[in-house]
């Protein structure tokens, strides 16, 4: 088998975005996807009979949608902490640096228990792919087996994820929950090694120093070279709560902002993924953009540990790159379209207070949580919209589900559906979810 074979067609509406544009609905549309779960046409419905003979289908194999239905792209959750699933919806009381050493430090040096571990991680993959995540950035622990089983996971279940084993060695507050500088390095080293062996064809390492605040210069200078050595993707945080960035300050006093902090150790570069940014300067974001850094914008976290509102605005407008992230569990959603939504609020909000800024329109908010988060993790060859040569990663909706928490009416166009959706729907209406052209939901279990 070559894999070149059809696979699969469907004819109905779809919607994506590209770059010129942040929503394209196209009605009655024809997509096809090979057997190597590549999506080899996209073409307007007319033209069925055509691509039939072309590609040797018959009519019959066409999967045709429902007026209420339409095939988005997977959405992209660039920023989630796996073991923090355990708590979320709960422990939203304390500002960002309490709320770490209360809540956050002692359930997780709980991950060394792989038994445990394995439960909710599980859960957690289960729940962000059935809520139609089908790419991650996940956080782990400081464990390195423990990371390993994420990834394994991950891989079970057929989610893309890139996996962090999280390294920290200075200002835990919880005495065993932190690691020497030299047993980190060495352990993310074992860690890369062990996940790359594994071969496994969508789930990937991604360096993890946790933040400034809890890394020491040379534990930062040693995952910069790791990085570049593996030439792996960089994940951490920056900028989200004014103490802790005044905190970085009195930590680096030789560095002249908390980017050049990271710029510093060389974990900014075009595979660097930063959460939250909401205190970033002008300057900041220049440098960001220079290097070809993301940011992940994660707004439910920024309100629930009232932490602050990125301006998105701003951010777009200095070309910066940008995705969402639930951030679990300082977000209590693991739901992308929650993301979304939270991310329309920060930015009416902002132009509350500030009228001349444009707020997000819901279809920037769908671009970021698609398109946005492929090119913030630098998978936007490969997945982010329904172009000819890309992996089908997609979600197929549909609005009218037994129990649907959305009414439609007559007249309500495929516009109108996917806006409905994104406000309004949830996993009910996400009736099948295909990663690389495999269906991972519903999902296949004895
Ligand atoms: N900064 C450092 N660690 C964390 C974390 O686990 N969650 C959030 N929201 N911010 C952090
Ligand atoms: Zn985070």
């Amino acid at each position: 088998m070559s894999g070149d074979e059809l696979a699969r067609v469907y004819r109905g509406t779809l919607a994506h975005s590209t770059r010129q544009s942040a929503l394209c609905v196209l009605a009655d549309s024809v997509l096809g996807v090979n057997a190597r779960g590549k999506i080899v046409f996209v073409e307007d419905g007319q033209n069925v009979d055509r691509l039939s003979q072309d590609w040797g289908f018959e009519p019959s194999d066409v999967e045709q949608l429902g007026t209420y239905e339409f095939l988005m792209p997977g959405m992209v959750d660039t920023h989630i902490h796996a073991p923090q699933y355990l708590y979320s919806g709960t422990h939203l009381d304390l500002p960002l640096l309490d709320w770490l050493s209360t809540y956050t430090f002692p359930v997780e040096s709980r991950y060394e228990d792989l038994e445990f571990a394995e439960d909710v991680y599980n859960k957690v993959v289960k729940r962000t792919l059935c809520n139609g995540t089908t790419t991650a950035c996940y956080f782990a622990t400081i464990h390195t087996d423990a990371s390993l089983l994420l990834g394994q996971i991950a891989d079970h279940f057929g989610q893309r994820a890139f996996v962090g084993k999280v390294c920290m060695d200075l200002n835990s507050m919880v005495p065993h929950y932190k690691e020497q500088a030299q047993e980190s390095q060495e352990e993310t080293l074992r860690f890369i090694h062990e996940l790359l062996e594994r071969k496994y064809a969508h789930v990937k390492p991604v360096v993890t120093p946790r933040f400034a605040v809890s890394c020491s210069s040379s534990l930062l200078s040693s995952l910069g070279k790791i990085s570049k050595n593996y030439d792996l993707r960089i994940q951490s945080h920056i900028s989200e709560n004014k103490s802790e960035v005044e905190l970085v300050k009195k930590l680096f006093p030789n560095c002249a902002s908390y980017t050049d902090v990271y710029l510093k150790h060389d974990l900014l570069t075009h595979k660097t993924v930063m959460a939250h940014g909401c205190y970033l300067s002008d300057e900041e974001l220049k440098i960001f953009r220079e290097k070809g850094a993301a940011i992940s914008h994660c707004p439910n976290s920024n309100i629930s540990l009232i932490s602050g509102m990125l301006n998105v605005r701003n951010v777009l407008n200095h070309k910066v790159k940008l995705g969402l992230g639930t951030d679990v569990a300082g977000g209590y959603s693991t739901s992308m379209l929650d993301a979304i939504r939270r991310a329309m609020d920060t930015s009416k909000a902002l132009s509350m207070q500030d009228p001349h800024l444009q707020p997000l329109t819901f279809k920037e908010a769908f671009r970021l949580a698609t398109l946005g988060g492929s090119e913030a993790l630098m998978l936007d060859d490969c997945i982010g919209n329904f172009e000819v040569g890309k992996d089908f990663d997609a979600l197929r909706v549909n609005l009218c589900v037994p129990g649907s928490p959305v009414d439609v009416f007559p007249g309500d166009g495929p516009e109108v559906i996917l806006e409905k959706f994104l406000n309004l729907g949830d996993d009910r209406n996400i009736v099948e979810v295909y990663v690389a052209g495999r269906r991972v939901v519903p999902f296949h279990e004895p």
